[in-house]
């Protein structure tokens, strides 16, 4: 059990509470999922990439995925190996993709024709091979929201299937490049198997058809996306998952790279803020609190649900908006939410906080970001202060004039 109250007694609120051994339970749920079979499970950094949370993975053995070239830097600070590390994104930049060539990296995956010849253009100045994949776009609606669905021909992700075929042959026709896996990553928080099988169906034909034209491909990249409980939802097993995938494979000596993010950090996250002031417009109730969506974007952006519970009051619920002090009428945490009469200072704890939660984060308001927690066998230590005024104004404070 967390002490939500002495964490905001000694660390004041908001705050984000990590708690690493329910992290360690989901990455081990899902390798094991895949046991017997030759299998990477490449920690999607975006989600929650504090440097102690990469560490974690980092010591149960687990790889990175990255989207940027800042991502890439910290998996290796946390001390991923470098060799389990993958660059994915749409938009990379000369500086970006030239670092993660020097660098070593397992592959980059390319997302589009044009970003091929820049690798091919770069890894000649390198005088170096480059190890690439191909993100396909199997045009498969993945029933998620649509600002997280990624896998059909509307979305900017990857390339449609001719042309990857066409991009494959061009990388092995390139003395400067070494086509090594596929890769495909239909949406997140999905919470059903039939569209991630079928866009697997159609990634292992062409693994198949390429076959037939001698590109042998090492790595079968399914990306993340496993869903998670925030409400009533019913999600994926692990297991029917890993057998739903592996079952496309039939004849492919391939290993697969799975890149969970959400799954691995979501439900391990708490973000904890404290009741300010209530307030009634006519008929409305307020709950105004400290966190906003500085702090945690999810419900402003997606409309997300996030359970939240408020400690130590039992008194009779009404409906509320919990909204922070943001100047944005869409700055809140929960819309109509049953809550108690509160007091000043009582804690509300936002579960489901762990994955796309901090990172998300601004200094929107010149509000300093939370401090981060993480609880360990009963033990919590700060992994992240809390940001101050002077941190803010660092940047800016030399060129006032
Ligand atoms: N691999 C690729 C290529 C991705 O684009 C993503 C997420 C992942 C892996 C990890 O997906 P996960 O296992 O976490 O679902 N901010 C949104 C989620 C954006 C996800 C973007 N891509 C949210 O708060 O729901």
């Amino acid at each position: 059990m967390i002490d939500f109250k002495q964490l905001a007694e000694q660390y004041g609120t908001p705050l984000y509470i990590y708690d690493l051994e329910h992290m360690t339970g989901q990455f081990s749920s899902l390798g094991s999922a895949f046991k017997g079979r030759k299998s990477l499970m490449a920690y999607a950094v975006k989600a929650n990439s504090n440097l102690s949370v990469i560490k974690h993975f980092a010591q149960l053995g687990a790889g990175a995925d990255c989207v940027s070239i800042g991502e890439v830097r910290r998996a290796m600070l946390g001390g991923i190996a470098k060799y389990k590390i993958i660059f994915s994104g749409v938009g990379k930049r000369d500086d970006e993709i030239r670092e993660a060539l020097e660098r070593d990296i397992l592959y980059i995956n390319v997302e589009s024709a044009a970003e091929l010849e820049r690798v091919d253009a770069i890894a000649q100045e390198l005088g170096i091979k480059a190890r690439i994949s191909i993100r396909v776009n199997p045009n498969i609606d993945p029933k998620t929201h649509p600002y997280i669905s990624t896998g059909l021909h509307d979305n900017k992700f990857g390339v449609d299937l001719d042309t990857a075929k066409r991009m494959y042959i061009r990388a092995k026709n390139s003395k400067n490049l070494d086509p090594v896996g596929v890769h495909f990553h239909i949406g997140s928080q999905l919470t059903e198997l039939v569209p991630i099988r079928e866009a697997a169906i159609i990634v292992a034909d062409l693994v198949r058809s390429l076959q037939a034209l001698d590109i042998e491909l090492s790595f079968f990249d399914v990306g993340g996306g496993l869903g998670v409980e925030y409400d009533d939802e019913k999600t994926i097993e692990p297991y029917a998952y890993a057998q739903a995938l592996l079952s496309t494979l039939t004849g492919l000596d391939m290993t697969i790279i799975c890149e969970p993010g959400r799954f691995l950090t979501a439900n391990a996250g708490y973000f904890l803020t404290k009741v300010l002031y209530e307030k009634q417009n006519g008929k409305k109730r307020f709950v105004v609190v400290d966190g906003a969506m500085n702090d945690l974007l999810r419900p402003s952006l997606y409309n997300a649900y996030h359970r939240i519970e408020l400690l130590e009051n039992d008194a009779e619920a009404t409906t509320a908006d919990i909204v922070g002090p943001v100047c944005e009428s869409g700055d809140f945490l929960a819309k109509d939410y049953m809550l108690p009469m509160t007091k000043h200072n009582d804690l509300l704890v936002v579960n489901s906080a762990g994955a796309y939660g901090f990172g998300m984060g601004s200094n929107y308001n010149t509000r300093g970001r939370s401090a981060e927690v993480a609880v360990e066998k009963g033990e919590a230590r700060l992994i992240r202060r809390r940001e101050t005024f002077e941190d803010l104004i660092a940047l800016e404070e030399e060129f006032v004039k």
